[in-house]
């Protein structure tokens, strides 16, 4: 049975490649709706970023909705020293066909959970957490809706990569990210763990061009920026492809191994904010909260990626 999702994101490349492998995958994934919110880069480009890859997949009948603009409580942090000014360079900027929902997307998501039958959602984000903690806080009843939650966000062992202590995502909203960790629904985490195991090497890159496509081509384009600061960065071939773990995870969970355990997110030290403090060993006595996914098969997730922006015309 297809799995029905609503994909919250910041678009970003990785985002943007998360969204192309979830919309070449129609016959297991009902995207419901893309909902945005401010992050890698201001509200404005990543609701277009957003519209401009369902033109690239094709998929103009799946709808956009902008979210929040800043974090709960905090100021904004972007990121364009990774993303670049539109937050999906690489690929050239068009006006997307698909026009804008008037609909705000925190009012979208209640919407939807509130209509659903029980634990029949799913919800995926891939960007700070503000619009899904801003919908569980307007309406917490919408909890009873959501299947699972599965999302991008979080360091254990591999370290912060926007702090010391704290992974981008949960760095620029941590006040939203407790709320969500909290909110007591099943939650798949792919933190930096994982994700820095799937690196967009040079021979990777080179077989999705080699697929010909506009989303190949636009999808190797972004990866060919993405991968010059990264690569740098963490002096590797090619740059972690983060957010795509948790549409891969959905297609394929068998990929990946994780272990069920609690994940307290730091809101008050200024020194570690936005810590994600996984009790992988079962130490601290509090109750597990989320699977931490931990390892991947990095090949099987590539040739997966390839395979579905095959799909697209
Ligand atoms: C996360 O931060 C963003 O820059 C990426 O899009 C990803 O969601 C990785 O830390
Ligand atoms: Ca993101």
């Amino acid at each position: 049975m297809k799995e029905t999702i609503i994909i919250d994101c910041d678009p970003g490349q990785d985002d943007a490649i998360n969204l192309l492998l979830a919309l070449s995958s129609p016959g297991e994934l009902d995207v419901l709706g893309i909902t945005t919110v401010a992050g890698n880069v201001p509200l404005d480009l990543t609701e277009r970023n957003a519209r401009m890859m369902c033109d690239i997949a094709g998929r103009t009948d799946v709808p956009v909705f902008a979210g929040c603009a800043k974090p709960l409580l905090r100021e904004l942090i972007t990121a364009e020293n990774v993303h670049g000014k539109t937050g999906v360079d690489g690929v050239e900027v068009f006006t997307p066909t698909g026009r804008p929902q008037d609909r705000h997307a925190v009012d979208f998501i209640i919407d939807a959970l509130r209509s659903a039958d029980d634990a029949s959602i799913t919800l995926v984000p891939t960007g700070p957490l503000t619009n899904i903690a801003a919908a569980i806080q307007k309406d917490p009843s919408i909890l009873a809706g959501i299947r699972r939650i599965v999302l991008m966000g979080g360091a254990m062992r591999e370290g912060g990569n926007t702090s010391p202590s704290a992974e981008f995502n949960i760095l620029v909203d941590p006040h939203a990210a407790e709320i969500v960790f909290d909110c007591g629904r099943p939650i798949t985490a792919m933190g930096l763990d994982v994700t820095h195991q799937v690196l967009s090497s040079r021979e990777r890159i080179a077989r999705i061009k080699a697929v010909g496509n506009r989303a190949a081509e636009a999808t190797a384009g972004m990866l060919e920026f993405f991968s010059r600061h990264d690569s740098t960065k963490y002096g590797a071939d090619g740059a972690p492809l983060h957010d795509p773990c948790t549409i891969a995870f959905l297609l394929q969970p068998e990929l990946f191994e994780g272990k069920l355990c609690n994940i307290a997110i730091e809101t008050r030290s200024p020194l570690t904010l936005g810590h994600t403090a996984v009790d992988f060993w079962g130490v601290s006595g509090r109750s597990a909260n989320a699977t931490w996914i931990y390892r991947v098969n990095a090949d099987g997730f590539y040739e997966l990626l390839t395979e579905r922006l095959a799909r697209l015309k």
